[in-house]
C-alpha cells in the first residue's frame, strides 16, 4: 500500500458507548477499517497493546482477522472481552509484561497509546504510580513497550500508531516525541493526517504514524 499523506474519514462511533465512560479515548471504527483493510488480509493476526474500548479488536473480528490485545484497566478489559468471540486472546495486563503472555508473531498492529501532557506528573502507563511520575518516565516506558511490540511483529509487518498533540495550558508535541521513541525499535514508514468528516472545531483531525517491524 502507498501510504497517503491525507485522508478523510467519518467521525462516527458505530458501537454503543460503554455505560461507565464516554467515547473520549476511542477512535472511530472507520480509522481502523481503513488501515486494516489496506495493510492486512483475512485470517491474519492483528495486535493492539492498548486495547482501550476494543475498536481494533472489534473491527478485526468484523474483517475476519484474528485479534490479540492487552488492556491494563479491568473495567475496560471486561467490557471488551465480554463482547468478543476471541475473548481468550485479550489479556488484562500491563503491556510492558508482553513477553510473559506467550503471544504469537503478529501480521499487523494498530493502536492508540494513552496520551500525556509534558507538564503532567500522572503517568498513565503506571496508573499514576508516583514512583514513575512525569513525562520523561512516560516516554522511556513507551520506548520499552514499543521495543516489545517490535519483537512481537513478523519482519516487515506494519504498525499504525494513532496519536494527537496535547493542547493544554502548554503545548505538548506528542506526535514528535512518541515518533522519536518508537523509531528506536520500529522503522518509520510514513505519516497520514486524517481529517474527520463530522469532527468538531476542537477535534477536526488526527495523525497516524506508520512503522515497519
Ligand atoms: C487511548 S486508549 C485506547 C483506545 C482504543 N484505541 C479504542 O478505540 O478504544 C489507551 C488504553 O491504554 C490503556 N493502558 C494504559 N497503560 C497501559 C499499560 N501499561 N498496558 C496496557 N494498557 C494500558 C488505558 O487503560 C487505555 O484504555
Amino acid at each position: 500500500m502507498t501510504i497517503p499523506n491525507f485522508i478523510t474519514l467519518p467521525y462516527v462511533f458505530e458501537r454503543p458507548t460503554p455505560p461507565f465512560e464516554g467515547n473520549d479515548i476511542r477512535y472511530p471504527e472507520s480509522l481502523v477499517r481503513y488501515f486494516m483493510q489496506n495493510m492486512s488480509k483475512p485470517g491474519q493476526k492483528v495486535f493492539d497493546p492498548f486495547v482501550g474500548l476494543g475498536t481494533t479488536m472489534f473491527v478485526a473480528e468484523e474483517l475476519k482477522r484474528n485479534p490479540f490485545g492487552i488492556e491494563a484497566d479491568r473495567t475496560r478489559f471486561e467490557w471488551v472481552a465480554g463482547q468478543l468471540e476471541h475473548w481468550m486472546q485479550v489479556a488484562h495486563a500491563d503491556a510492558a509484561k508482553m513477553p510473559r503472555l506467550g503471544l504469537p508473531k503478529m501480521d499487523f498492529c494498530m493502536t492508540s497509546p494513552p496520551f500525556m501532557a509534558a507538564t503532567d506528573k500522572w503517568n498513565p502507563l503506571f496508573a499514576g504510580n508516583p514512583k514513575h511520575a512525569g513525562y520523561a518516565a512516560y516516554l522511556k516506558q513507551m520506548g520499552r513497550i514499543f521495543a516489545l511490540v517490535a519483537r512481537t511483529m513478523k519482519k516487515g509487518a506494519p504498525v499504525v500508531v494513532q496519536v494527537d498533540n496535547v493542547q493544554g495550558k502548554t503545548f505538548t508535541p506528542l506526535i514528535r516525541d512518541l515518533g522519536n521513541v518508537i523509531s528506536k525499535s520500529l522503522k518509520p514508514a510514513g505519516e497520514t493526517i486524517v481529517t474527520w468528516d463530522g469532527g468538531t472545531m476542537e477535534y477536526a483531525h488526527t495523525t497516524c504514524l506508520i512503522f515497519k517491524a
